[in-house]
């Protein structure tokens, strides 16, 4: 049976790890040809290793998606190795911690210039290639603290709640020349976001981890997200399933947007 993707090639930056990974898996396994675009090309080669062993295609392309040139670059690169481009997926992310009074000017423009410029030069320069290929989808990783404010995290949410705006922004811009524009809003995801945690001694990395766990039970849902849930709705989002779908805001957080965890009265 033909993939949902068959014959379309991909960019998907921050495919070196979490849920880019589980994207760039996927999304070969339903017939594209994966570009995977991260700073971390330890990661990025194991994702190409496991979309090859797999029985997919993809290449790894070293980027920093906050280098507008860089950027450039990784697509021209990606769309002349596959002869085409159909389909961006911006999930490269990170975060810093600490309220406004704390968080260093260095770490607020890093987390506005890999959050939310990375976004804006990955659809800037893909736009044209995926005009070429007659039409094509931009898939933005925002998040659920895009939608709903969370303690400490003023960078992250500013960046990903732009992300919304942008996304809605460029599918006014781009919708009737078939480019679909729409952004992904996960709730808590089991990856370990920028390797943060890992890279904790070993207390201080279980409370980390128990903190999340604990935040991820006041979902509806209880849990947190597997990387390939999150995977799923990018392919719904990058395939012809999603035709009608334009600058959508999807949540895709375990009931997280849709609730106010404490009991009446
Ligand atoms: N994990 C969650 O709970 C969660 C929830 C909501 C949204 N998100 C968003 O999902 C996306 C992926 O997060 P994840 O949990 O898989 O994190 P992760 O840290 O596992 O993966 C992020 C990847 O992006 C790469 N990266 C970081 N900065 C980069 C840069 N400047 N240029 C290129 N690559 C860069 C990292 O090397 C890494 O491979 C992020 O945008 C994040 O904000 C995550």
């Amino acid at each position: 049976m033909a993939g949902k993707l068959e014959g379309k090639a991909a960019v998907i930056t921050g495919a070196g790890s979490g849920i880019g990974r589980a994207i760039a898996l996927r999304f070969a396994r339903e017939g594209a040809a994966v570009t995977v675009a991260d700073l971390d090309a330890a990661g990025g080669e194991t994702t190409v290793a496991q979309v090859e062993a797999d029985g997919g295609r993809a290449r790894f392309v070293a980027c920093d998606v906050a280098d507008s040139a860089a950027v450039r670059t990784t697509i021209d690169a990606a769309a002349a190795a596959f002869g085409r481009l159909d389909i961006l997926v911006n999930n490269a992310g990170i975060g810093v911690t600490g309220r406004a009074e704390d968080l260093s000017i260095e770490d607020w423009n890093r987390v506005i210039a890999v959050d939310l410029s990375g976004v804006f030069y990955g659809a800037k320069y893909a736009i044209p290639h995926l005009r070429r290929a007659g039409g094509g989808a931009i898939i933005n990783v925002s998040s659920a603290f895009g939608i709903v404010a969370a303690p400490e995290v003023p960078a992250y949410c500013a960046a990903k709640g732009g992300v919304i705006m942008l996304t809605r922004q460029l599918a006014v811009d781009y919708a009737r020349e078939g480019i679909r524009v729409n952004a992904l809003c996960p709730g808590y995801v089991a990856t370990d976001m920028g390797g943060r945690r890992a890279a904790l001694p070993p207390r201080q990395r279980d409370a980390a981890n128990a903190r999340r766990e604990a935040n991820a039970a006041l979902q509806p849902i209880g849990r947190q997200a597997h990387p390939d849930e999150i995977a799923a709705a990018a392919l719904y989002l990058a395939s012809d399933e999603s035709s009608f779908v334009v600058g959508a805001a999807l949540c895709v957080d375990g009931g997280e947007t849709i609730s106010f965890p404490h009991l009446f009265g």
